[in-house]
């Protein structure tokens, strides 16, 4: 199943050199399940032919408001009604404009004003910095915005034109990601989330350490999951070699004292509703590492390492004066009802997660069981995106007033 599956999205394409990274997006959405009609402006035809887009979507592409393969001739109404959302990429200078202003002198301007109400249009804007800035422009965009269309972007960067600043389109893989946040429910609308993830490091000597098997892929998840939510979301990850999922903020740490450090000055910061520690945090770091790398300098001389306990960083947090809603993580090897049970009560948290941590760590799939004060619940097993979206609804559920 992929996130998109059953949903038919009609991608629309304007005039801008961006064009030829939707050719890639096209495939990207029909991999992720998503039915995909194109339709092109004129423009649009100057830069990608109708033909690649046909063959990358796999349905007819329209251009033509007077294309009579449709069987009423009425093109404008007959490709939105069974669509579940729109989103013009890239989107032109010219054709916010159109938008903005209500017009239609071409097939895409037409369908997107007789669009039906419930179908939401996203625009993803591509044009030069000064088009971008231009009054003008952001007089339309303002109008776009107060109309309800969602703007993904742009970005700033280097342009096609050799100029550089805001009006870049967003990449692919960004776009891909915005189009599924628009089809999740907004549950964490206005929310603050911390979340912890990964593992910890810590450090023997300058290159040698102790770690664990966490990979960061269910903590990761859930950061996505939340922003998909529609929660602001800072995410503190130890190492790991995932990229920062979509709309999150990442800060990167190494040892247990540094993430606990990194939480304590995002919650002295501001304000945070949830926080979630799904970090692997070492419970021990060494406390006699050595700052030049240990010498094998003969059979007998092995290193003896001291330990030294870190601190507890959920535990700590959820004994903070107003502490967010705070929810734990459990990884366990057996006993996992018995464990995670004992373990919310003594980290004192409303919410703990658990797993069993060698049946999980590095693999895309887990199975969880929540424990709250009423009892415990199975979450099945399955992909740790679509865990983390269960998650972030139940925890949404618990934190309505
Ligand atoms: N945790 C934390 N700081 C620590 C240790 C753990 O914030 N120093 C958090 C983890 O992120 C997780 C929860 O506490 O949410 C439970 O972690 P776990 O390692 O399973 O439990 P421990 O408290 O370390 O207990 P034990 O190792 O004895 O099972």
């Amino acid at each position: 199943m992929g996130r998109l599956t059953g949903k038919k999205i009609v991608l629309g394409l304007t005039g801008g050199i961006a064009c030829y990274k939707v050719a890639e997006l096209t495939r990207a959405l029909g991999k992720a399940g998503a039915t995909v009609q194109v339709v092109m402006t004129q423009s649009a035809t100057q830069f990608i032919t109708p033909v690649t887009m046909q063959a990358l979507s796999g349905n007819t592409v329209y251009h033509d408001q007077w294309d009579a393969r449709i069987h009423n001739n009425m093109p404008h109404i007959d490709l939105t009604r069974d669509a579940d959302l729109i989103v013009i990429a890239p989107c032109s200078t010219d054709f916010i404009f159109k938008l903005a202003h209500g017009a239609c002198d071409d097939l895409l301007s037409t369908l997107c004003i007789a669009r039906p109400a419930h179908i939401p249009l996203l625009v993803a804007p591509a044009m030069n910095v000064e088009m971008w800035q231009n009054p003008a422009t952001q007089r339309n965009v303002a109008l776009l915005k107060a109309d309800g269309i969602q703007l993904l972007g742009p970005a700033a960067g280097e342009q096609a034109c050799g100029e550089t600043g805001m009006g870049r389109m967003l990449e692919p893989d960004q776009l891909l990601a915005e189009i599924i946040a628009a089809f999740q429910p907004k549950t964490l609308a206005g929310k603050q989330l911390l979340i912890t993830a990964g593992p910890t490091f810590e450090a023997i000597d300058p290159v040698r350490g102790i770690t664990n098997l966490s990979s960061g892929k269910m903590g990761y998840a859930i950061a996505l999951a939340a922003w998909e939510a529609g929660a602001d979301v800072t995410l503190i990850s130890g190492p790991t070699a995932l990229d920062a999922p979509y709309g999150s903020r990442r800060i990167q740490v190494q040892s247990a004292q540094q993430m606990h450090d990194a939480v304590m000055a995002q919650l002295a910061q501001k304000h945070h509703d949830v926080f979630i520690a799904v970090a692997a945090v070492a419970d021990w770091r060494v406390s006699n590492a050595s700052e030049q790398k240990l010498k094998k300098t003969c059979a007998t001389d092995t290193p003896q390492l001291e330990f030294a306990q870190n601190p507890d960083i959920l535990a700590g947090v959820a004994a903070m004066p107003g502490a967010p809603y705070c929810v734990g993580f459990a990884a366990e090897s057996e006993n996992l009802l018995q464990y995670g049970s004992a373990k919310r009560i003594k980290k004192n948290v409303p919410l703990l997660v658990g797993n069993i941590g060698h049946a999980t760590f590095g693999l895309d799939e887990n199975e969880l069981i929540l424990f709250d004060a009423h009892g415990h619940q199975h979450l099945p097993r399955a992909d740790k995106q679509t865990l983390a979206k269960q998650l972030i609804a139940e925890i949404a559920a618990r934190i309505k007033p």
